[in-house]
């Protein structure tokens, strides 16, 4: 029996409220047969549910195609307009010519021109300062209803955040909407169905509106870096059973008054006093007579785009793991609770006491030794939430303007009794499919893959940040190019990168030159990233493509990687990028690389080497011969560059000192990266690969002398001995920094080395993956060494224990000890490269990943004398599995004798066995 399932139009179901106008479907074949497999398929679209059939689906019939494409086949019917509903269903041959109907699915489109709009931007008219904050205004609109509703819709953005509801009910589920974009640039709006909230007679829509990132603290930055003050816009429109149609949109007649909410900023916290509630303010029945008019706001211009990608939601509850401790002194009650997670959102506080009694929330990811909370590593973020009661029983409060990173809350100034109840933990990030899961027979490497997923869950909060605690909590461009591989087998990033990559866009310079963080915060601040960071511009698209067969996003992001291209080819004379007497910024070298130091000019002449070779792959792909041609001579150029510069026996070229305000910024960003980490000296290098004259070899230069594919074939071996020799040298310890250390397992694994690569991982101590993990870690620290037995915490000026980066290691985890990879040649795993390569000591490991396909299982397992296998390929796939070099062993397949350690499979579940 073959069903389809899992309709997805631009990979979420349902869509209420895009505007792609020619957005892409997908759905799965599921089937347990062996081979199953797509033949052709037929897409219906139509205006109404009930045409979906042949001959009345009014909108498009596609046909019967033959074809086994079952992902993102673009919609091809009628134009579409603004609010159209599409209904549709796909229609699916088997290989056994068995034609399967799936059910219906349907997206709804925005607002898709400015004139949409009859709304206009209101708020209060109060404002505050760079340091000052106001309270949220609550707004309020009351209004009639003669009749049932049919349908209404609400179409809603701010300026800073807002929170709807409509006659005393929320609306939706979201949370920080409208989201973070640069808002000189775009803000995007999101569409509600309220037809069930509506109903004939008096209604109320109110909204709260908080400071977010338009208005409130950004990084370091003061507040106000893109608005003075929140503002509104809402449209909603109403079609009433009769068929008569009402919109009520954002106006003068609107009023506003303050309330509980007395400050709210992301990066600070909150603060709420319960006295102050305006009991009914948002349902019908109020007395708004003492409410004040609103203000009225020009249009700002930007661009008003729908959100095409996930919105951050409360995604799960957490508990204390155990009582409350009692650290109350003669002066205040103060209590610690401990969620055992280190985890990124807000909690839920319930209690009771008098009126006008504050309780006090703060955050924190670790703990002093002496119990008390580590807060010097937030930087100038507050992260405090207060809360007065307005003294009436049982109250409970969640803030929602505002987020931390943390595992322990300090509970200051409250009564009590306390006990494991009084919090909840709410654990928030964007809305993402969980679609990979890692276990291995180490419990260390699985609290790893679990630290991995947190790390994750932490910084995918709207847009890919670097830490979700401190005062940054910024895009940063370098984090999330390294980490894009491993996100996307823990979950569905697809739509949540693809709508960062707009960012990316809107944050690219007249130059062509990507900045260090998108979006955009302070123009003042960098416009460019440099090596490894401005380069996420081209992998990041390359990365999506792979993992979900995705040609649009190479399509559209194809004039951005051009141009940036296009920028650091002219930057870098005679193909050698941030040499030193470039005026430039050089970037920011192999950031917290350990007793290391990699010059920033080889690093930049290899991701310069790189872009091109992907730009060539890029090309190809989109059929784009000549540009595939062209990169493909760049690359062999800077090639040739690279070796004539930092290959043995290279003439030493003369270095000019770089002009002074960029040197200050160099030494600035290495000071911080070495933090009071004390220089280690490993006595004289040799090498007979690189230029030691000019620089001395550092594990990343190998790295990615070898994954770059950047040395003559003769020299590889060398380059991974002398490689191996440094690792061994530091007593089988990595150095490398964010630039090295995600390619370092493959490059070890890829070259004969898979027992290095398994003694890195295995390692415990500093610096390594395991020795946060043997520290008691639940996320990925920033650092190898944030804290260290000898000593003690870094430097609280750059000391997150919530950074994904070092997470990159999880690729290797599913790629190479479960097998899990990708045929560049059928991404989005439609051919599937199977190939674990067991060691370490593991005796089982396994990975399975929800691909777009379907679950895609390779779990393995060791006895004394056999390895079984256990595969799974999903329908409408193939496989090529390749069995673990093993001297002649008995090998076979299903119950039957196999000869070889390659096989081609198509879709279904294997058992493999080597004696
Ligand atoms: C961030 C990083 C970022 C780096 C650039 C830091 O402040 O936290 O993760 O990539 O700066 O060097």
């Amino acid at each position: 029996m073959t069903t389809i399932t899992q309709l997805k139009c631009e990979y979420r179901p349902n869509p209420l409220g895009i505007d792609i106008t020619t957005p892409r479907f997908s759905w799965q074949m599921q089937s347990e047969r062996r081979g199953a497999r797509q033949t052709a398929y037929r897409i219906l679209a139509a205006s109404e549910p009930n045409r979906l059939h042949e001959g009345s689906a009014d909108l498009w019939d596609s046909g019967k195609i033959e074809s086994d494409q079952s992902l993102h086949i673009p919609y091809a019917g009628q134009k579409l307009k603004s609010r159209q509903r599409v209904y549709w269903q796909v229609t699916v041959w088997d290989e056994t010519a068995q034609a399967s109907a799936s059910d219906r699915a349907w997206f709804e489109l925005g607002l898709l021109q400015r004139s949409d709009w009859q709304g206009e931007w209101i708020g209060a008219a109060l404002t505050g300062g760079p340091h000052t904050t106001i309270p949220a205004p609550y707004l309020r609109k009351s209004f009639q209803l003669d009749n049932d509703i049919k349908t209404a819709r609400l179409y809603v953005t701010a300026l800073g955040l807002y929170a709807c509801s409509i006659n005393g009910q929320p609306v939706g589920e979201d949370v920080f909407t409208p989201g973070w974009t640069d808002y000189r640039q775009r803000v995007q709006y999101q569409v509600y169905d309220v037809t069930p909230l509506l109903r004939q007679g008096e209604n109320v829509i109110g909204a709260v509106l908080g400071d977010g990132w338009a208005v409130g603290y950004v990084a370091w930055h003061s507040r106000q870096q893109y608005v003075d003050r929140p503002r509104l816009l809402a449209q909603m429109e109403i079609t009433l059973t009769d068929g008569r149609t009402f919109v009520v949109a954002t106006d003068r007649t609107w009023k506003h008054q303050f309330g509980p909410l007395l400050e709210n900023d992301l990066l600070m916290g909150e603060a709420y006093d319960a006295r102050l509630e305006l009991p009914g303010w948002d349902a019908p029945g109020f007395d708004d007579r003492r409410w004040l008019g609103v203000e009225l706001f020009a249009d700002p211009g930007m661009l008003l785009v729908a959100t095409n990608g996930p919105t951050v939601r409360r995604i799960h509850e957490m508990k204390p793991i155990g009582e409350p401790v009692d650290k109350s002194d003669v002066q205040k009650k103060r209590y610690i609770f401990d969620l055992g997670q280190n985890m990124v959102g807000r909690v839920r506080f319930k209690g009771s006491a008098p009126a006008g009694t504050t309780a006090t929330l703060r955050f924190a990811e670790v703990l002093n030794p002496d119990g008390t909370l580590y807060t010097a590593n937030l930087r100038t973020a507050r992260a405090t939430d207060y809360y007065t009661f307005k003294g009436e029983g049982q109250e409970t409060w969640e803030p929602k303007f505002t987020f931390h990173g943390f595992r322990y809350v300090e509970l200051l100034g409250y009564p009590g009794p306390v006990t494991r109840d009084t919090i909840t933990g709410i654990v928030l990030h964007s809305e993402m499919t969980p679609t990979g899961h890692f276990e291995c027979s180490e419990p260390l490497l699985n609290q790893l893959q679990s630290n991995i997923v947190w790390g994750q869950k932490g910084n995918f909060v709207d847009i890919p940040t670097d830490c979700p605690q401190r005062d940054e909590r910024l895009g940063w461009t370098g984090d999330i190019q390294v980490f894009a591989r491993t996100a996307a087998f823990n979950f569905d990033v697809a739509a949540f990168l693809t709508r960062w990559m707009q960012d990316v866009a809107d944050a690219q310079t007249e130059e062509g030159s990507i900045p260090p963080v998108v979006p955009g915060v302070d123009t003042s601040f960098m416009n460019d990233g440099g090596p490894a960071w401005s380069d996420a511009a081209v992998i990041c698209p390359w990365t999506l493509y792979l993992c979900y067969g995705d040609r649009r996003i190479l399509e559209n992001n194809y004039g951005l990687m051009s141009k940036f291209m296009q920028f650091i080819v002219e930057e870098s004379p005679g193909y050698i990028r941030c040499a030193p007497e470039y005026e430039g910024w050089p970037g920011f070298g192999d950031w917290l690389s350990i007793n290391a130091n990699t010059p920033r000019d080889l690093i930049g002449t290899a991701f310069l080497a790189y872009d091109a070779n992907l730009m060539a792959q890029i090309a190809a792909v989109l059929g784009k011969k000549d540009d595939a041609n062209k990169y493909q001579s760049l690359f062999a150029e800077v090639k040739k560059a690279f070796a004539t510069r930092y290959l043995k026996g290279s003439p030493l070229p003369i270095a000019a000192a770089p002009p002074s305000e960029v040197r200050q910024r160099m030494d600035r960003a290495d000071a911080i990266s070495r933090g009071n980490l004390k220089a280690v000296d490993y006595g004289p290098v040799t090498s007979e690969v690189f230029n030691t004259d000019l620089f001395t070899p550092t594990q990343t230069a190998y790295v990615l002398a070898l994954h770059f594919d950047l040395l003559p074939e003769a020299l590889r071996p060398l380059a991974v001995a002398e490689l191996v020799a440094d690792i061994e040298r530091r007593g089988m310890h990595l150095s490398t920094g964010f630039v090295g250390a995600p390619y370092l397992p493959h490059v070890l694994s890829d070259n004969g080395r898979l027992d290095i690569a398994y003694a890195l991982l295995n390692q415990t101590t500093w610096p390594s993956w395991l020795y946060p993990v043997t520290q008691g870690a639940t996320t990925i620290w920033e650092r190898w060494d944030g804290w260290t037995e000898e000593n003690g915490f870094q430097d609280p000026g750059m000391n997150s224990f919530n950074h994904y980066a070092y997470g990159s290691i999880g690729a290797w985890l599913y790629s190479t000890v479960a097998g899990i990879e990708i045929d560049p040649a059928q991404p989005g795993y439609k051919h599937i490269i199977l190939r674990p390569q067991p060691g370490g000591g593991l005796t089982h490991a396994g990975g399975k990943l929800k691909t777009l396909y379907g679950e895609l299982v390779s779990q393995w397992e060791l006895g004394n004398d056999t390895f079984e296998w256990t595969v799974v390929v999903p329908p409408n796939t193939t496989a090529t599995v390749y069995l673990p070099a093993q001297k002649e062993g008995k090998m076979m397949m299903n119950g039957q004798d196999i000869t070889g350690s390659v096989h081609k499979l198509e879709a279904g579940k294997y058992h493999l066995i080597i004696r």
